[in-house]
């Protein structure tokens, strides 16, 4: 170690709590310049850049960054500027610090983050908030702010020219996180700008802990400047101190950072500048106190070299480094070679103090580009069971609720408890126990997520407007003890096992006041299946069981009626449905001349009508007719139902034992022909989607669009049709049910569904419902996005799902979507697009989402990879764009 003077340097005092930086300027009585409108997203993947409070999106010219106004990120707040004798013009920050937004209403109020690259990744995080007397009232706020569940920083504004950042690194298990601002009294919170940037994995990563940025210096010349994009990639921002006493030394030579192995990537402009004391025997000596509060906090310091002199051979430059008394190996720096030093695997709490001398073997002084020190930030809080948060927000987005304290986590903290809803903790996670939605206006069917609230032990529904059946499923909730669903318009019978939860005692359950429920069994068992009003007065629970048997009467003869004054309706609106007479039939397909396919139920011919459309004639089989007992009441009802992505029935034959279906034609064959190795014409990424979605759609309307819903039975990719435009249509359905003869009392014979396509719940409990269908169509997704057939025929036949789910589990994606679109795919698009599909074949129809969920969620991924075509495109322009500006001298 070198004897002699010590230069150090403290500037300990002037980091009190959250404030990493405060900076002074002179007020200038500047307005804010109208911004230039280009739609774009931000140019660097996993990042995101928020300038709270303006309105347009725009990129700033002088960082080079693609600032988002907060629109996407947040509901609630207002958008502000600060008062014109306050802004401040920093040049890397000055812009995004003229606005910010405030939120007067509500305690809590959330920035919900996805980033691209979702969890898995170390993200940095940047909050920054400057007051500028906006309100008018020198009022300045302090509030506290959090990061998921946890408590990040307090924020105390301060009414001078000061600005406020506070950075945080930490490794992402959600794809989602919250920021949220908390008001603790003291003022409205307030925020300028929120920062989020993927970092490489190899870096600042210390176990698993969140690492709060204290200082990052570069040893430099003292001014107020600040280093950061695009000059260093990871955006970190570098300020500037001196050490006194120390030379600054400068290279002109370049050092690149690209090609060396050192993955924090220090900017250029840092490395090429050093400092060194003038005598060879000085040390360069730091020292830095934490504030007391801070004082047991782990402290990590991490120092950058880059020798910048050329040595000639008989010189050498060799240094140690100690650091809090611990002496740590000494280094050999290698010219314009960038080498880190960190992180330490010894404690250091309450201060950092170290020195950094020349060994005994070295010629040349001690040196130094730039350190950092970072501390550990406590984050004990775990957020809500990840399954609950998924259920809740799934039924926060369904039924549309939006109350003003429904963001962030649902229960963590406890005090920011989202209204309506307790929590509780099993098996130390915490879980949702109680939810209260009575008089919330929720509308449609109870969400399949409330069955993911296991651990919920009072539901209250009461006083809505949800219609549907009551499902089954609560009966399954282990822990259910209250379960309020009076006061709505739901339909059909009540799930048997609810009721004997509830005449056992276990359950408190209250269904009054639901005008439509039935209460008779055989409304069920019914072959129909017909669920209709009853009764469309105010009658009790209890005096309906007293007037069963009266009502049951009524309930048969009312439904009789309506169903027949509703077809007499529907058929005067469509009179080109018709019925055929076999002669016609016949000429239609010019004798069964032209056999386009031939399917479960008999051959389908190409036909033409008198008005030159063509069609489709399915001419049922003669062995398969004798069971058509009420083929032309189900013909009709078929042809009643019209949907966009459901091929139409146009009309039918029925005389005697010659009974045809006629369809319209869709000119360009079914998905599975599309699909198959012999095609082709391949189709794009895109179109998958959009047939999926079609599909989606067809099959949500037979399920919820139709009363009676309609169950398919027999959905698979060659019963989806595509027309010209190549939109699809879902075929044949409603035939199996209609058609299979005697279906009700043999149900081992009944025809249901194609090998490999067919719900496995099937085989066990021998129903068929609209679970079935969902699992049927998560195949058919499967089947569209890998290009595989459902089931490979090779020495031993293997299902679809057997050969996908080891790749899923692998995390291989790009091994399970279809080769022939040779990477031509957005990845996120692919992941959600997958994930929908697995959900539909789960093994257990309870555990499958509804349609509707499903043409939700597909919707979204169409837009995920609609969006993400539209942003590299755009992206790339600005790239190039800022380049230019930012490196002139590189041209
Ligand atoms: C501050 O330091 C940076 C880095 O050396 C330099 O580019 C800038 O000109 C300096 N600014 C002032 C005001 O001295
Ligand atoms: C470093 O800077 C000092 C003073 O600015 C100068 O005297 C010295 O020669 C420089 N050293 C090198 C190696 O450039
Ligand atoms: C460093 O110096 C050596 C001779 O001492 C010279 O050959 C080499 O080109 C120099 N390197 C650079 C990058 O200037
Ligand atoms: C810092 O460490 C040096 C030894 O490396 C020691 O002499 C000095 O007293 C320490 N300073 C403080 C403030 O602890
Ligand atoms: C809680 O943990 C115990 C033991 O690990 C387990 O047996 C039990 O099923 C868990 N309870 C729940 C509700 O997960
Ligand atoms: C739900 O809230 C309503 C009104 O806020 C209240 O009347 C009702 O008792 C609550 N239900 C339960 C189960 O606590």
């Amino acid at each position: 170690m070198g004897a002699g003077n010590t230069l150090v340097f403290k500037p300990g005092a002037i980091f009190i709590l959250a404030v990493l930086m405060a900076e002074s300027c002179a007020g200038h009585d500047k307005h804010v310049e109208p911004r230039k409108l280009i739609s774009t997203t931000d140019d660097r993947p996993g990042s995101i850049s928020i300038d709270c409070g303006v309105n347009e999106d725009y990129p700033d010219e002088q960082s080079g960054i693609y600032y988002k106004s907060d629109s996407d990120f947040v509901k609630a707040g207002e958008n502000k500027q600060v008062s014109p004798r306050y802004i401040l013009t920093h040049p890397q920050m000055g812009q995004m610090l003229q606005t910010l937004r405030s939120f007067p209403e509500g305690k809590k109020n959330c920035y919900n983050l996805k980033p691209e690259q979702g969890k898995g990744h170390h993200y940095m995080f940047r909050a920054m908030f400057y007051y500028g007397n906006y309100d008018g009232l020198q009022q300045p706020p302090s509030f506290e702010v959090y990061l998921g569940v946890n408590f990040w920083t307090t924020v105390s504004c301060s009414n001078d020219m000061t600005f406020y950042y506070n950075e945080i690194i930490q490794f992402l298990s959600t794809d989602t996180i919250d920021v949220c601002l908390v008001n603790t009294g003291s003022g409205i919170p307030i925020i300028s700008a929120l920062e989020l940037r993927l970092l490489n994995d190899a870096i600042y990563q210390i176990e698993s802990r969140v690492l709060g940025e204290r200082i990052r210096y570069d040893v430099i010349d003292n001014n107020f400047s600040t280093t950061r994009y695009k000059d260093d990639v990871y955006d970190r921002i570098w300020k500037h101190i001196t050490f006194p006493g120390a030379s600054l030394n400068k290279t002109m030579i370049n050092i690149d950072i690209q090609d060396s192995n050192n993955n924090y990537r220090i900017p250029t402009e840092i490395l090429k500048t050093a400092i060194q004391p003038s005598n060879r025997w000085d040390s360069l000596s730091y020292w830095f106190k934490m504030p007391t509060d801070y004082f047991e906090r782990d402290l990590y310091v991490y120092f950058h070299f880059a020798e910048i002199v050329n040595t000639t051979e008989d010189q050498r430059r060799e240094i140690s480094i100690t650091l809090n008394g611990v002496k740590l190996a000494p280094i050999t720096l290698e010219y314009l070679k960038p080498l880190s030093i960190g992180p330490q695997n010894f404690p250091i709490k309450g201060f950092v103090n170290f020195s950094i001398d020349a060994t005994a073997e070295s010629s040349l002084p001690p040196l130094l580009n730039a350190f950092e020190i970072y501390m550990d930030v406590k984050f004990p809080t775990s957020p809500t069971h990840l399954v609950d948060v998924d259920a809740i927000m799934d039924i926060k987005q369904m039924y549309k609720i939006s109350r003003p304290n429904w963001q962030g986590d649902p229960c963590v903290p406890g005090a920011y408890e989202w209204s309506g809803l307790h929590c509780g903790f099993e098996n130390s996670t915490m879980r949702i126990t109680y939810l209260n939605l009575s008089s919330s206006n929720l509308e449609g069917e109870i969400s399949s997520s409330f069955f993911s609230l296991t651990a919920m032990v009072s539901l209250d529904l009461s006083n809505n407007k949800l219609t549907g059946p009551v499902p089954e499923f609560l009966a399954q909730l282990p822990k259910l003890k209250v379960l309020d669903l009076s006061g709505n318009k739901f339909k059909g019978q009540i799930p048997k096992a609810l009721m004997e939860k509830s005449n056992s005692g276990t359950l408190q359950l209250r269904l009054d006041e639901n005008l439509d429920l039935c209460l008779i069994d055989t409304c069920e068992n019914n072959h129909k299946r017909m669920v209709r009003p009853i009764v469309a007065s105010a009658v009790s629970v209890v005096a309906l069981l007293i007037l069963l048997s009266v009502l049951l009467i009524i309930c048969i003869i009312k439904r009789r009626r309506q169903k027949g004054a509703k077809l007499k309706e529907e058929r005067s609106m469509k009179s080109k449905n018709k019925t055929f007479t076999y002669s016609e039939i016949s000429n239609i397909t010019t004798n069964f001349t032209m056999v386009i396919g031939e399917g479960g139920f008999g051959k389908v011919y190409l036909g033409t009508l008198n008005d030159g459309t063509h069609v489709a004639v399915k001419v049922l089989s003669s062995s398969s007719k004798q069971g058509y007992k009420e083929f032309q009441a189900e013909a009709q009802l078929l042809i009643i139902v019209h949907h966009k992505n459901l091929v139409s029935l146009v009309g039918y034959c029925d005389e005697d034992d010659n009974k045809a279906l006629v369809y319209e034609n869709l000119v360009n064959g079914n998905l599975r022909q599309h699909l198959s190795d012999g095609n082709t014409n391949i189709l794009s990424w895109i179109e998958r989607l959009q047939i999926a979605v079609d599909a989606a759609h067809g099959l949500e309307y037979l399920h919820n669009g139709c009363r009676p819903p309609i169950v398919h039975r027999d959905l698979k990719t060659s019963n989806i049709l595509l027309t010209e435009n190549m939109q699809a249509k879902i075929a044949d359905f409603g035939l199996s049910r209609a058609f299979s003869t005697e279906f009700a009392s043999h149900i081992s014979t009944c025809p249901a569904g194609t090998p490999g396509y067919l719900d496995p719940e099937f085989h066990s409990s021998g129903i068929i419902n609209k679970k079935s269908d969902v699992y049927s169509f998560g195949i058919v997704l499967l089947e569209l996005v890998s290009g595989q057939p459902v089931i490979l025929r090779g020495e031993e036949p293997i299902h679809i799902i057997e050969l996908i789910n080891p790749l899923i589990e692998r995390g291989d994606i790009r091994r399970v979507i279809d080769p022939r679109l040779q990477g031509e795919f957005n990845i996120n698009a692919a992941w959600k697009a997958v994930e929908i599909a697995m959900a539909c074949v789960l093994p257990l129809g309870i555990q499958r989402p509804d349609m509707s969920q499903v043409l939700l969620e597909l919707k979204e991924c169409l837009d995920l990879e609609t969006g993400s075509r539209e942003t590299q495109k755009i992206g790339s322009q600005i790239l190039n764009n800022s380049l230019e500006i930012a490196h002139p001298l590189a041209r």
